[in-house]
């Protein structure tokens, strides 16, 4: 944790050490070689702020870019993103959303597609996929521009590349033998949380995440995700985020489409990082280049016969004739939808205008506290006391839902 732990540092910093050393010695005894040298000592330790990781506070959250996919048509969307991204200190780059498309340009299984727009977003996104591609572009976090955060996205992005970083170098069964995970074929192993603040990780070189090369996607907006368990054939190491203010009490997640694992093993204010299984809905997701490619042949090139999200996971799951790629979720999430007062039907241009005229009666976003765009008066009239939609200690608020 970034916050309120100052003065833990040296107990941080011994234990950190000693650690290091009793993971030496246990390289040693169990797989009678050399303590690997790549663990790094002072430099490295988890639960120290440092080298890369600062990198992860700047305009574009440590990673190359930040794009948003808007509709021109659609200037609510983008006046909200715009402000919100300002006020909380991000720099974004707006891709249009495809409004039209030749049936002859689609790819085998894209006759299935029965929502046109459902297919303009699949294509939105590979058009971005593609540029990324094109411009050889390392790193990008990709957003839908109807999404909020927390005000305290930076210290969130802070905690999560500690511990992207630590479940990308473990394995289910212990620290991995090399750099990362990249060989891991599910043995049954059990579930192992490894806690951020305790686990030594290597400082990455190409982004602050880890490796470019040892993670292809990390969906952290979405609207539910299934952390893995040994039956679901996917690594199940998790890095677990303990005592972080910025995850609300368990009364008020709302797991959505996801399991609820989170809610009911673990204490408040616990955030984790797994594997991405089953998520649902493309809020927000980095991608690395190696990603990109991979996404871009697979859904643009070789096969769609689904909406993207829905294929962006059978990719991450290695189910439905695709090899798997590496893709970590966070729970709760760290993006979610905005939703604000409006009439139900113009939120999204995806769905049927099912709700007719019907009006929502509270803004919110589902798990995240300090919602930015909750908070557009405090932060551009410069109060400080911001509105915190579930607070601690008491039942969830009636979100109209
Ligand atoms: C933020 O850091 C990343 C990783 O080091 C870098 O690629 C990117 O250019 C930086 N963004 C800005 C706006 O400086
Ligand atoms: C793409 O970027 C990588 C690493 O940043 C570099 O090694 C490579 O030469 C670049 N390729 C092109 C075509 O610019
Ligand atoms: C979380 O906090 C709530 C309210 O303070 C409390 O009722 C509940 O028991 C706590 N849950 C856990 C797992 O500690």
């Amino acid at each position: 944790m970034s916050l309120g732990l100052a003065g833990n540092r040296l107990w941080i910093a011994v234990t950190g050490g000693i650690l290091l050393i009793i993971l030496a010695f246990a390289s040693v005894s169990t797989y009678g070689k050399a303590p690997s040298l790549r663990l790094k000592a002072p430099g490295s330790r988890a639960g120290e702020s440092g080298g890369s990781l600062q990198d992860v506070h700047n305009a574009t959250l440590g990673f190359q870019k930040i794009f948003a996919i808007n509709l021109p048509s659609r200037t609510d969307h983008r006046d909200s993103i715009s402000l919100a991204a300002h006020l909380t200190g991000l720099q974004v780059d707006y891709w249009d959303g495809v409004t039209s498309l030749e049936s002859k340009t689609l790819p085998p299984g894209g006759e299935e597609f029965t929502s046109k727009g459902a297919l303009f977003a699949w294509r939105a996104h590979m058009n971005l996929l593609r540029h990324i591609v094109e411009n050889n572009i390392t790193t990008a976090l990709i957003a839908e521009d109807d999404i909020d955060w927390d005000i305290r996205i930076k210290s969130q992005m802070e905690d999560y590349a500690r511990a992207s970083r630590v479940v990308l170098q473990t394995t289910s069964s212990g620290p991995a033998d090399d750099y990362y995970d990249a060989d891991y074929t599910s043995a049954g192993g059990a579930v192992i949380d490894y806690n951020v603040v305790e686990h030594p990780t290597t400082e990455p070189t190409s982004s602050p995440y880890g490796e470019i090369e040892t993670w292809d996607i990390f969906w952290l907006g979405h609207c539910g995700v299934k952390m893995p368990t040994p039956s679901d054939n996917l690594p199940t190491n998790r890095a677990v985020i303990y005592n972080d203010p910025t995850v609300p009490e368990t009364q008020h997640i709302d797991a959505e489409f996801g399991d609820r694992q989170l809610v009911d093993g673990y204490p408040n204010h616990t955030r984790i990082v797994s594997h991405a299984h089953d998520n649902v809905c493309s809020l927000a997701y980095a991608i690395s280049l190696p990603g990109a490619r991979k996404i871009l042949y697979e859904l643009g090139i070789k096969r769609i016969d689904r909406a993207f999200d829905l294929a962006l996971t059978s990719v991450c799951g290695g189910t439905d004739r695709r090899p798997r790629a590496t893709c970590l979720s966070v729970m709760p999430q760290i993006f979610a939808g905005y939703h604000p007062i409006a009439l139900r039907a113009s939120l999204s241009d995806i769905g049927t205008p099912e709700h007719g005229d019907e009006y929502t009666t509270v803004a919110f976003s589902k798990n995240i506290r300090w919602s930015t765009r909750g908070n557009f008066e405090q932060l551009v009239y410069g109060r400080k006391q911001y509105t915190d939609t579930f607070r601690d200690g008491e039942p969830k608020p009636d979100l109209g839902e």
